[in-house]
């Protein structure tokens, strides 16, 4: 009864839409389970391009089973915007369920996010201003409004009163700014209660049922482990687990059901929004890897910080994520470079730090201890088989794998679905 997690090993983006886009065929269901339309994943099919925020991957194939679970923050505006995008280039989602449990991003916290960025001025975290992280503030402080509400108007009404006059006052007296009209959005949101009513389901049942029947389930994670609440770059993080771990809470699903986790590895490291980035290159090579990559955020569009592959990084995510397997992606956006540089320790004080440290003042302190590996010349898009490729991108992939204590499991050498190298059975 395979159940499989994947996951980001760095700070996001690091190719999981493609990755799941690959194993999801061989699966029988895919599940989201933290996150919301912070995230975007973006998976080529031939021509088609697809830039999914909130619906999983494995929308792209017409036999899927596609969950949105409760440890999901849902905007309904862009989910019914997603859906009709789908519906738009001819791909049903009739397969998909959205759990009645999973809190709403209201449009009260989608401002709050934007006002506090702004206040915050130099100290901002760089958020996507979806409004992602007031929607877990409200959920941790049990004054959330949930999808499955919005079937029940009298029940929402009742909270969606109490709750928006706390959010006015705040606002009025935090900003100085007006609030929101309570009928608008009551009748705007039971509408959209109305829209989503055929994919509303109890999605702890549906998935541990699938497992319990011997179907094949995929979690797809969003974000990456240096941007979870715990594990990661606090504060700059978002506020929700991208860990393996979360996977589990945010499913409703036992940890003794999972088979394997496969982490997402950038073949370099690249980052969005604010924070330490010990490895980043704030120079000319970083800019040519940023263009070469086309390396900008599938949500905000904005420039993608790149840097040096990282394995101080990736060791603290084989350990907070207990990886089975590594899935490097981007390996083709390196060819060409005389040599590579990976981070094999942080110099502290004049020692040497192995382990990702605890604390961010350390962090913003450490300077990265490289190892430098020659690199190959030849494109590699084309190459479908490990020992294809050049020796040189065979050694890179061999010692992160070293590094990490991690076996391969696929190579990504390109955009496209068929761009991909499996080192073995994955399921
Ligand atoms: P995610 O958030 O982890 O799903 O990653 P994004 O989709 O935000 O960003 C990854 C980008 O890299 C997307 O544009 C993918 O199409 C692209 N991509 C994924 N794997 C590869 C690869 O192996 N080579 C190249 N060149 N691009 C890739
Ligand atoms: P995917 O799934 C990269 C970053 C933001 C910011 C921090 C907090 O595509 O990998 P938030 O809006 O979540 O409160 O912002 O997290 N961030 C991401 N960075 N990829 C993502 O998702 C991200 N989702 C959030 O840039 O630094
Ligand atoms: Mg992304």
């Amino acid at each position: 009864m395979p159940a499989v997690i994947v996951v980001g090993t760095q700070w996001g983006d690091e190719g999981k839409g493609k990755v799941i886009d690959y194993l999801a065929e061989q699966a029988d269901m895919v599940v989201r389970h933290q996150g919301g339309n912070n995230a975007g994943h973006t998976v080529v099919v031939g021509d088609a391009e697809y830039k999914l925020h909130l619906i999983p991957s494995g929308i792209l194939y017409p036999d899927k089973l596609c969950v949105i679970a409760s440890g999901v923050v849902v905007d309904p505006k862009v989910l019914l915007d997603e859906v009709a995008y789908l519906h738009n280039r001819g791909i049903s989602t009739d397969r998909l369920r959205v759990s009645a449990d999973a809190h709403l991003i209201m449009p009260y916290h989608e401002l709050l996010d934007g006002l506090a960025e702004d206040r915050a001025g130099a100290h901002k975290l760089g958020t996507t201003r979806r409004g992602v992280g007031p929607a877990y503030m409200d959920k941790a402080a049990r004054v959330g409004l949930r999808v499955g509400d919005l079937l029940r108007p009298a029940t929402f009404a009742a909270r969606l009163k109490r709750v928006l006059d706390e959010k006015n006052r705040l606002l009025a007296k935090a900003y100085d700014m007006p609030g929101f009209d309570f009928d608008e959005i009551l009748q705007t949101y039971l509408a959209y209660g109305e829209a989503m009513r055929p994919y509303i389901a109890n999605t702890s049942v549906v998935i541990n049922d699938a497992i319990d029947a011997g179907e094949r389930v995929l979690f797809e994670g969003a974000q990456g482990t240096m941007l979870d609440i715990d594990h990661g770059t606090y504060p700059y993080v978002t506020s929700s687990h991208p860990v393996a771990g979360g996977a589990c809470i945010g499913a409703g699903v036992g940890p003794t059901k999972i088979t394997a986790v496969y982490g997402v590895v950038k073949a370099y490291t690249s980052r969005v929004g604010d924070g330490p980035f010990p490895t980043e290159l704030d120079d000319a090579l970083g800019q040519e890897i940023r263009e070469r990559g086309n390396e900008y955020g599938t949500t905000t569009s904005r420039p993608r910080r790149i840097g040096w592959l990282d394995a101080v990084v990736l060791r603290h995510a084989a350990r907070v994520n207990g990886l089975s397997g590594l899935a490097v992606t981007r390996v083709d956006v390196l060819s060409g470079l005389s040599e590579l540089k990976i981070a094999i320790a942080y110099r502290y004080q004049g020692e040497l730090m192995y382990e990702f440290p605890d604390g961010l003042d350390i962090l913003h302190e450490v300077e990265p201890v490289y190892e430098t590996l020659p690199g190959w010349q030849e494109p590699i898009g084309d190459v479908r088989r490990f020992e294809d490729l050049p020796p040189q991108a065979q050694r890179y992939l061999e010692r992160i794998s070293e590094l990490t204590g991690v076996p391969l499991a696929l190579v990504s050498v390109g955009r496209d679905r068929a761009c991909t190298i499996a080192l073995r059975e994955l399921f």
